[in-house]
């Protein structure tokens, strides 16, 4: 018979030195976040630090003291800086500390949380029911964490798109449709709405986008306009996508009279609560988000304004059935046993596209935990306090322009100046926020609003203090003014 065979594993050599490396690497890590305002907010990958990620494939070891090494002089200086207290670009969360731990220790267990028996499934359970309690659906409803809230709109999409389709979509396709479905939602909603309809197969003309207010709001009667002309023209309203926080300006649908509309027409009512649904949380600012309880289903994400590390969203379902009906598959080798390790009624690759999945569930339960939810809701105010500041001290400078209203925590403005075209206010707003970014001060992001190029701060952070802001607005006007003093010189 044959000899012996090879016995070798992942293990460390030696678990002393990887010890001694592990904790080395947690100081590193916590001193990053401590000193996160000391250093610029960002800065560009050199050439020569970026020519090292052509290296070939590592086929010989060099070791995890190497390999942290180069994570440390390649990597850690030159990230995003969504850490940082002065990064207010796009719609992110800071992370936290604690949160990083969890991470951590997610990996270090590093279950799979697609199915089977065990106590990953009870802390993913007790986090969807958190999320259930924060957007004031049942108890009893679908819910699943996904990666962020594109895939959980795609996830409430795909259900909306089953349940009101009238056919087994999933059996016969999209070409056994008899009529064409229609999703509606105003112009401002978030690109991942059309890439998911696009992905179920019903190809963007199917996304009816309709006209905001002033307040940058879907506008109802607009609505109630099309649907009416697409029943009437045979084609077979869907879904309306209420938005709790748009990306452009922060505003928020009338999520009540949405609510009544879709119960009127019998449509299927989503939420995309991406920025907002956590507003919720906020005794003072709830109200905003009124309606959304009524939703057939949520999206919300927990590593925006709840500050998880990356990755982490929720989708939640009214109808659990339809939900589990959507995506459930159990061949023989996935089958639930009614005992033992492959037990379980449900398994989470029951209600969404994945089957492996990771246990991202852990930081967010060690998270609530450590802070409690009251200091979200007191954080979330602390940042709509902010932006209401930044639109003031906009206000204030006759060389800014405050471009919509300050919705939740978003604020968009441009410097004017001593005035130009539209085409030279954009171009010099354009070249204006990249000599912010490049400055390493301050990391707004942009938008267009009526063809008007913005700088657009979404104040998701937990570190920026009233001083930030101050500081902001004295570079936009410094910046503002070297740029013009350039033009005319
Ligand atoms: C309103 C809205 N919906 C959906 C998304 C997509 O979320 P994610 O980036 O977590 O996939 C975003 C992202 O900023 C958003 O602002």
């Amino acid at each position: 018979m044959g000899g012996e065979l090879p016995q070798e594993t992942l293990d460390p050599e030696d678990w002393t030195q990887l010890r001694s490396l592990a904790h080395r690497a947690i100081d590193d890590g916590l001193d990053y976040l401590q000193q996160a305002r000391q250093r610029p907010v960002w800065q560009p990958t050199p050439a020569e630090v970026a020519a090292q990620f052509h290296a070939p494939l590592p086929r010989a070891p060099q070791g995890a003291e190497r390999a942290y090494q180069d994570f440390r002089e390649q990597v850690m200086p030159w990230q995003m800086g969504n850490t940082h207290p002065r990064f207010w670009g796009w719609f992110m969360g800071n992370g936290t500390a604690f949160g990083a731990v969890g991470d951590f220790l997610a990996a270090i267990v590093n279950p799979n949380m697609g199915g089977g028996n065990h106590v990953g499934n009870l802390v993913e359970n007790q986090v969807v029911d958190w999320c259930k309690q924060i957007v004031g659906l049942p108890r009893d409803s679908g819910g699943l964490l996904v990666s962020g809230a594109s895939m959980a709109n795609f996830v409430a999409l795909a259900v909306a798109r089953g349940a009101r389709a009238g056919i087994d979509v999933r059996a016969a396709g999209v070409a056994a449709l008899p009529r064409p479905l229609v999703f509606y939602a105003s112009t401002e909603v978030h690109s991942c709405m059309q890439k998911a309809i696009e992905l179920l197969g019903h190809g963007t003309q199917a996304l009816c986008k309709l006209p905001v207010d002033a307040q940058y709001r879907f506008d109802l009667a607009a609505l109630a306009r099309a649907v009416g002309a697409d029943r009437a023209a045979g084609r077979q309203p869907c879904a309306v996508i209420g938005s709790a926080g748009t990306i452009n300006t922060g505003s928020v649908d009338d999520l009540d009279a949405l609510a009544d509309f879709c119960a009127r027409e019998r449509l299927w009512f989503h939420v995309d609560g991406a920025i907002g649904a956590v507003v919720a949380i906020s005794p003072q600012h709830r109200h905003l988000v009124r309606g959304m309880e009524r939703a057939d289903s949520v999206a919300l994400d927990l590593h925006k304004w709840l500050h998880i590390p990356f990755e982490a969203g929720c989708v939640i379902v009214r109808d659990r059935k339809a939900h589990h009906a959507t995506f459930s598959l159990t061949p023989e080798y996935l089958a639930h046993a009614p005992r033992g390790l492959a037990s379980g009624a449900d398994w989470f690759s029951d209600y969404g596209l994945q089957l492996s999945r990771g246990f991202r569930a852990l930081k967010v339960w060690l998270s609530f935990k450590e802070h409690g939810l009251d200091k979200y809701a007191r954080l979330i105010d602390q940042n709509i306090a902010q932006a209401q500041r930044l639109g003031e001290l906009v206000r204030a400078q006759p060389e800014l322009e405050l471009m919509a209203p300050v919705g939740l925590n978003i604020a968009c403005f441009r410097y004017r100046g001593r005035g130009g075209t539209q085409q030279q206010l954009n171009a010099r707003n354009e070249e204006l926020l990249i000599r912010l970014h490049e400055g390493g001060v301050v990391a707004p992001s942009y938008t267009r609003l009526d063809g008007s190029y913005c700088l657009r701060a979404a104040i998701v952070n937990h570190r920026t203090r009233s001083a930030d802001l101050e500081l902001f607005v004295e570079q936009v006007l410094k910046t503002g003014r070297a740029l013009e003093a350039d033009a005319h010189a």
